[in-house]
Formats: structure tokens, sequence, C-alpha cells
């Protein structure tokens, strides 16, 4: 039988340009092709994507393909290439191996980079895709701005707090715009593939109390949907809703309710656009009970081979540090080709994070002792506060320099992230490196022992 694969191009040029986020209110974005969020790559699963990134910014810059299990040397981050230079263009190039809701955006000065606007959505559509009536790609994201819509310079008290929670904006948007009236008409469902973008923000999703159905979230479909009144998306995470049907007439404020992850800022129940419901239309809805199967890696009860653990530490040097096992920035043990892993993810701070997996999707096990309400493929997961959950996955075959990290990109860049190395069975690690954070290892005992009692107000 002959392939049906195809090798889909893309050329994306990132700089800086004007973009209006609504009539009268013009920001300096950064972004790819003069828009924000920059275009939508579409595949099939299976296909070769290839993109050809142009750096026409003054600055250096990476593309980071989220979600997408490619091979290490196409991860796009500082571990696995060098930086693109202004001028210069860099051709990715790899299989999109799942159908899915995935995202790209820049892995290179991310808290200024990503805040001005370079990332995008990609779609990957698969064979067991349910039919529907549309499509949409909702990319969430604020900006901070100064009343003159430029974006804002912190003074030192802005710049600890936004290292405490993270950036978040007095700007919010749906693809790049800050009113935007959606219409979709009566009797009909659509899929919207939800994607957080934001620095930071929490995005607890409300149509109005009317239910929708999840079917899908970072790593593809879900084996049934689920129906839901409300759905916490946080930065970095993918979920995939059917929406409708519903009245003629019918006008539904697209809300974020406010979510309380403990930052100084006090969450507030937002709207982020309307949905106006027109005429009625035949729906051609075709959804099945079973939408896929996964495949459980481990039961609940399967023992941890590894700890990582998320800590908010005093500092000397920073006020804040964010740890992975008491370290910035640090180096895990390697991981085998082909192994089960079994770790546990913990959360000793009293804030939120968003742990996210480089290149690989892991299932959720267990959460504080119970086990989650349903499978699912994940690559960013959020950890409330005192929380412990146990994460499975096996590496396939891609060896080479992956990473986790917090998605709110304060903290990864305030340290709250880990290098780590995937091995064949056999092989020695590339980088003969300490492994100081690796959980079997007790190097490097925290210097500010006694700062450490205070993180229990951190
Ligand atoms: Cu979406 Cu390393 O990140
Ligand atoms: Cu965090």
């Amino acid at each position: 039988m002959q392939s049906e694969n195809k090798t889909v191009v893309y050329e994306l040029e990132a700089s800086e340009f004007d973009w209006q986020l609504r009539p009268g209110k013009t920001v300096k974005a950064w972004g790819f092709n003069k828009q924000v969020p920059g275009p939508q790559l579409n595949a099939r699963k299976g296909d070769t994507l290839v993109v050809k990134v142009k750096n026409s910014l003054n600055e250096p810059t990476i593309v980071h393909w989220h979600g997408i299990r490619l091979p290490a040397a196409m991860d796009g981050t500082g571990e696995t290439q060098k930086p693109i230079l202004p001028g210069e263009t860099y051709e990715y190039r790899f299989v999109v191996p799942d159908s899915g809701t995935f995202w790209y955006h820049s892995h290179y000065n991310e808290t200024l980079q990503m805040e001005r606007g370079m990332y995008g959505g990609i779609v990957v559509a698969g064979k067991d895709d349910p039919t529907v009536d549309a499509e949409r790609l909702l990319l969430i994201d604020d900006m901070r701005l100064t009343d003159t819509d430029d974006h804002e310079e912190r003074n030192k008290l802005g710049k600890w707090i936004e290292r405490h929670d993270g950036r978040e904006g007095n700007t919010r948007l749906i693809n790049g715009k800050e009113v935007s009236t959606f219409h979709m008409h009566a009797g009909q469902t659509e899929r919207w593939r939800m994607v957080n973008a934001a620095s930071a923000r929490y995005f607890l999703l409300n149509l109005g109390g009317k239910p929708f159905k999840v079917i899908g979230t970072d790593g593809g479909l879900l084996e049934r949907p689920i129906e839901k009144t409300e759905l916490l998306i946080t930065p970095g995470e993918r979920y995939d809703i059917l929406v409708g049907p519903f009245n003629e007439g019918d006008n539904i404020a697209i809300e974020n309710l406010g979510y309380n992850r403990t930052t100084f800022l006090k969450p507030r129940r937002e709207t982020y656009a309307q949905l106006h419901v027109g005429t009625e239309k035949d729906t051609k809805l075709t959804v099945p009970a079973r939408l896929c199967e996964i495949p459980r890696l481990a039961t609940a009860t399967a023992v941890a081979n590894r700890s990582v653990k998320l800590s908010v530490a005093p500092s000397l040097k920073n006020i804040l540090d964010f740890h992975v096992n008491g370290q910035t920035h640090c180096n895990d043990q390697p991981v085998k080709v082909g192994d089960l892993q079994v770790w546990e993810v913990s959360n000793t701070s009293l804030m939120d994070h968003p742990f996210h997996l480089h290149g690989f999707f892991f299932q959720v096990i267990e959460e504080n002792g119970k086990v989650p309400e349903y499978l699912a493929w994940k690559d960013t997961y959020n950890l409330k506060p005192k929380t412990k959950i146990k994460i499975a996955w096996i590496a396939d075959d891609r060896p080479g320099k992956w990473m986790y990290h917090c998605h709110i990109l304060e903290h990864h860049a305030a340290g709250m992230m880990a290098h780590f190395e995937v091995v064949r069975p056999g092989q020695q690690p590339m980088r003969h490196t300490d492994h100081n954070c690796g959980s079997h290892s007790n190097a490097h005992p925290h210097k500010t022992k006694n700062l450490k009692t205070m993180t229990a107000n951190m």
C-alpha cells in the first residue's frame, strides 16, 4: 500500500511589528509572520512537518514544538541547538506521530519573547477524530501593558511580584484579540482546541454555566468524552472540548472564573469573548462513545523509581529561588530507552506549578493517594500546593537531551527546571556531569539551611 503521508512545509519569520489588539489599541508585538498568534500549522498524523524559521528580530531565538514527540535534535531548546541569530534561518524537520492539539513557542528569552506574542498552534488531524460541525483553535494569552499600550517595565517591587507570581497581564487575549465575538449556529456542535499560551495566568473556563464535553488533552483524544461545566487550563496545557448545541439567540460569555493559585495578585472572574448563537442548522456530529484506547502504563500502586520535588526557597541573591530537588537548573539522572518510569512529582511549595515534560507523554496514575478521574496522555500537569502525583511514562527510542520544567515562564527562568538525558541501553550519557538533582543523590545540600524554614510562607 502506498503511504499517504505528506511533507508539509511552512515558513515562519520572527519579527517585530504593530499588532492591533482591538480598534484603537495597538502594541509593538514580536511574533511570526506579523501576526499574534503565529500561523496555525496543520498536518495529518504521520506527516513530515518542515518549518523554516527566519529570525528577523534583533536578538537570537529558538522555537520549541510543545507536545510533539520529535527527535531530541529538533526539540528547539538551548540544549539541542544553537540559537538562531538575527538574519539566520533554521530548518526544523520532523514527523508528527500523534494527532491532537500542540503548539510552538519561543524557547529563548521566553519571558519576553512569549509575552510579546511568539507562539502559535499546531493541529494534527487523525483518522479517529470525531466528525464535528466546525473546529476552532483558541489560544489564550494576556499581555501586561501600560496606559499608553507599551509593554510595562516593572519597578523593583513589580519585578519581585512577577518573579513570585509569574507575569499576569492586564490585557486578556484570545487569538491575539482583546474583544472577540464568535458566531455559531444553533443545533450544531463545534470542537474547540484550547491552548493556554499565557506566561502565568490560569484559565478556569466557563461557558455561561452550560455543560461541554472534554474529548482530548495534551497527547490527543481521551477514551471517552467527559462532561464538565468548568475546566482549569494551566499554562502549557491543551484541552479539546465539544461545545454546543445551543439555542438560537443564546449569548454566552467565554469566561475565566478565576482560580486562586496563591499569588499576591488575587484572581478575578473575567470575560474573554462572547459567543453569539445564530440560526439553526443541521448537524453532522458523530462522536463514538469510545473515542480511543489508552493503554495503562502502570497502576496507582506502582513504586516510584524517581522523585522530583518542586519547591520555592528564599535566596540571598535573588530573594526567591525556584527549585527542582533543591537545585536551580539541575541535572537529573539519565532515563533508559524502554524502561518504565514511575516518578513521584511533588510540590512542597504553597503555590501551584504546571509541570511540563518535553518530548514525551506521561499518565498521571495517582494524585494525593487517589486515582485520577480519567486516564489521559499529558505533557503538562498542574500541581496544587502540597500535592504529590505519580506519573508513568516510557521513553521510546529518541535518545538525547531533554528537560522538564514549570511552565510558569518566570519560574522556569528562575530555575524550576531540570535537564536529563535519554540513553539507549548500554550507552553512556553524553555528558558526565554530576547529577546534582537526582533522587538517589544527597549531593549539594542547600546552603541556606536556616532560611529554608522560611519557605513555609512561599
Ligand atoms: Cu512549552 Cu519548555 O516548553
Ligand atoms: Cu511554577
